[in-house]
This record gives structure tokens, C-alpha cells and sequence, in this order.
């Protein structure tokens, strides 16, 4: 195969290639992962819809089983030794966050219920203090609905005005075009790291120093980076980095918010309750906790906490340069690939893209692609990919989308390819 060029190697198949283009044999990853080896449709599977969840390693699930079989317990309120020792795991997951993004202190690291809680609290907290009448706020065309409807309500709320960074036809941002609308109005930028519907990387560090530049804070949506690309939060100071735990092989339920200390503090809470307190009076004014624990009202997801920690531990095993650029590989040979298919379109041709590919398919509906390829066990997503205004500005109302994670091969890419042929066959028989 002419795309496969190792150095003076040459192999059969990409798969091969692949066990020796890294120095971790990633071609083993999905040993690791249990449910890969569950049969679909009597099927074995492939899982190309890691967009919308991944799948969790054997050590995520050991940490869970551990965790409630050994430690569980409520935290910060115990003095018993299981809540000691669920509190130390609690925290020391965040301090594993906290050196996974490379944050400065423990302290910016706020547990939440994952990427959309996260930015619904930096909008009824910081964005509801900071926005005023007639203010703006910026997004972009390509923004999830998490990125979006937060902001929207805010508007509303405070009577302010939400701005839109167009896209290309390619899916790309007219970055350009921010330089003008960013004026002394502006009260927050917030865009996504990655696109989760047509998977364009954004040029968020020189999205950042351009609303820098005239001191706008920016916020970044990472929840289809942080299992993908490295993120260094101090590299790209951003005031808010906000992730998804399921969406980087730890459990549903668990996200985080990165906020930088000194906007953390000045932050009002987001919910009230136990854990969030200092002290509570009737007589005198109500005294909040410190950050982070100010943000976290109420017993937290402990066990997810917990889950996400192992998770970063798995990752770690890995260099994330190394992920990134087996899923360009697959990127690459998938597009390569699709690109053959005469009837088949690509939807967002960014020149940086991350592990996803979303295409039409003739006039054939996304959603019976998706019933067809799952019956020879192929697992994708398929509609809007709850980024209805992308889909709009490209004139469609829906597409297959395939997404990449560590464990995917080549081999799950050629059976993909061998389910389009007979979406094909069906739909398109002569
Ligand atoms: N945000 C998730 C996706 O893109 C659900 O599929």
C-alpha cells in the first residue's frame, strides 16, 4: 500500500505497519478494553462513534470495582478511615488532573458533571456577573449546543448579545474576522478545542492571544481534545479549559473545569448546599468554602472522580503525541479511503482535523447508514451531532460521522469500508 511508508520496511497491511511505528504497541491497546471483544449482530465489534463516548480499559473498571468494594465513603466529613481514604483518592485524583493538563495549582481543578455542566457554571457565575446589558459574547459556527445554549440563555438573561465566528465551506474558522468583533463589549470568547461534528482543530492559541491581546477572557471546550491532543493549559492561558471524563476512557457523569485561580475566586457559587460552606447562619451572612470545594455542592461523583484519575493513569502509559498521531494515521488512510468512494462526500475538510470524518452518502439517509453498519456490527453516530448551526451554514440536515480513539486499526477502518459497499448494494443496486 503506497500510503503505508515506514522507512525501508514494507509491509502488507497498515496494521502491520502500524506495530512498528510506535515505540507502545498500540496495536494492542484493545486488549484492554473488554467490551471491544463483544460480538454485535453476532459480529465482532468496531467502534468508530468515540465522538460520543469511548470506551473504558480494564483498569478504569478495576478502579471503580475497587473503589466501591475497599473505600467508599463520603468525603471531607468523615473522620472515620474509609472516608480518609475516599477523600485521599477523591483529591488525589484531582492533583492527576491537575499535572494531566498541566495546571497550576490543584485548586483551579473543579469536579463537574462533565463539559456541558461546566460551561452552564462558568455562564451563571462568572457570565452572569461579568455580562451586563448591550455586552458580548463569541462563539463560533461550529460549536456543540453545549457551547451555545449556555450562552444563549445568558443573553437573555442580562439582555446581552451573542456573536458568531464564521466558518469556511471547508469547516475552518474566519479567525480573521475576530480582530473586528472583539471591542470593549466583548466579555468572553468561548470556542471549541476540536469540532465533535466535522472534527476541524481550531487555532485556539492564537485565539486566545488575539482576545488576550485586548484582555477578553476566553474559555475552550476540550471535550474532544484531551483523549486526543496534549493540552497544556499554561501554554495556551486560556482563563477556562473545560472536558468531558467519558469522552477520554473514564465513566460518564464526571467532567472538569479548569479555571484560573484568580477568576475562580472572584466567581460567585454555581449551586448551594453541603461541602460548599465555611459556615451557615441564620444571623449572619452565609461564608463559602475555598475553591475548588466552593464550586462542588453536594456529595460529588467520587467513584467517577476516581474512575477519571485511572483513566489519566492509562493515558499516561502513552506519550499523547504518540495517540495523536496513530489516530492521524487512521485519519489519514480513512480519508484516503472514503475519498474512492464515488457517491461519498466528506463534510469538513479542515487542513488539521482530529479522528473524525463525517460524509453524506448519495441522498441515502444518515440514520439507515447507521442501522445498516450496525448490523454487520459497526458502531457510528448519525444526525446533527448536536451542532444544528454548522449543519445549517452547510446546507444539511445530518451526516455519518466516524470517530477515532487509541484502540481503533486500520482493520476497523477496511470493515467499515466493506459496510459502505453493502449500504451501497442496498440502496444503490445498479
Ligand atoms: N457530544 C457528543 C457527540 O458529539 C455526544 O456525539
Amino acid at each position: 500500500m503506497a500510503y503505508v511508508n515506514f522507512k525501508d520496511k514494507h509491509y502488507h497491511h497498515p496494521d502491520e505497519a502500524m506495530i512498528h511505528s510506535t515505540t507502545v504497541d498500540l496495536m494492542y491497546v484493545k486488549r484492554d478494553f473488554p467490551i471491544l471483544y463483544k460480538p454485535v449482530h453476532n459480529q465482532p465489534l468496531v467502534y468508530l462513534d468515540n465522538a460520543a463516548t469511548t470506551q473504558k480499559p480494564q483498569s478504569v473498571i478495576k478502579a471503580l470495582y475497587s473503589y466501591y468494594t475497599s473505600k467508599n465513603a463520603n468525603i471531607h466529613r468523615g473522620v472515620h478511615s474509609l472516608s480518609e481514604q475516599s477523600t485521599l483518592a477523591y483529591e488525589s485524583a484531582r492533583e492527576k488532573v491537575r499535572q494531566f493538563i498541566n495546571a497550576r495549582d490543584a485548586k483551579e481543578i473543579v469536579f463537574v458533571k462533565g463539559a456541558t455542566e461546566a460551561i452552564n457554571l462558568v455562564a451563571q457565575t462568572f457570565g452572569k456577573l461579568a455580562v451586563k446589558k448591550g455586552d458580548e459574547i463569541i462563539v463560533s459556527e461550529l460549536e456543540h449546543h453545549s457551547n451555545i445554549v449556555p450562552w444563549q440563555i445568558l443573553c437573555e438573561q442580562n439582555e446581552a448579545i451573542l456573536r458568531v465566528i464564521p466558518m469556511s465551506d471547508s469547516g475552518e474558522l474566519q479567525i480573521e474576522q475576530l480582530d473586528a468583533m472583539l471591542n470593549e463589549r466583548t466579555k468572553l470568547l468561548a470556542v471549541s478545542h476540536v469540532s465533535n461534528a466535522i472534527g476541524t482543530i481550531n487555532p485556539i492559541k492564537r485565539i486566545i492571544q488575539k482576545a488576550n491581546q485586548v484582555g477578553v477572557p476566553v474559555l475552550i471546550d476540550g471535550a474532544q481534545a484531551t483523549a486526543h491532543l496534549g493540552v497544556d493549559v499554561q501554554a495556551l492561558d486560556c482563563d477556562f479549559y473545560v472536558f468531558s471524563g467519558h469522552k477520554m476512557y473514564a465513566p460518564t457523569g464526571i467532567g472538569v473545569l479548569y479555571a484560573k485561580k484568580k477568576i475562580l475566586e472572584t466567581m460567585p457559587p454555581y449551586q448551594g448546599g453541603g461541602d460548599m460552606i465555611t459556615r451557615v447562619s441564620f444571623k449572619s451572612k452565609t461564608v463559602y468554602n475555598q475553591i475548588p470545594h466552593k464550586f462542588e455542592a453536594g456529595t460529588p461523583n467520587i467513584g467517577g472522580a476516581i474512575g477519571l484519575g485511572a483513566a489519566i493513569d492509562y493515558l499516561s502509559k502513552f506519550e499523547m503525541n504518540q495517540i495523536s498521531a496513530h489516530e492521524n494515521q487512521l485519519l489519514e488512510y480513512a480519508t484516503n479511503a472514503l475519498q474512492q468512494i464515488p457517491e461519498l462526500q466528506i463534510i469538513g475538510t479542515a487542513e488539521h482535523k482530529a479522528g473524525i470524518i463525517s460524509f453524506v452518502l448519495d441522498d441515502i439517509h444518515p440514520h439507515d447508514i447507521g442501522t445498516i453498519l450496525d448490523q454487520s456490527g459497526i458502531a457510528v453516530r448519525a444526525g446533527h451531532h448536536c451542532a444544528m448551526p454548522l449543519m445549517e451554514r452547510l446546507g444539511i440536515n445530518a451526516t455519518t460521522r466516524v470517530s477515532f480513539g487509541l484502540y481503533n486499526t486500520f482493520t476497523d477502518i477496511d470493515r467499515l469500508l466493506s459496510g459502505l459497499q453493502n449500504v451501497l448494494r442496498i440502496f444503490k443496486p445498479n
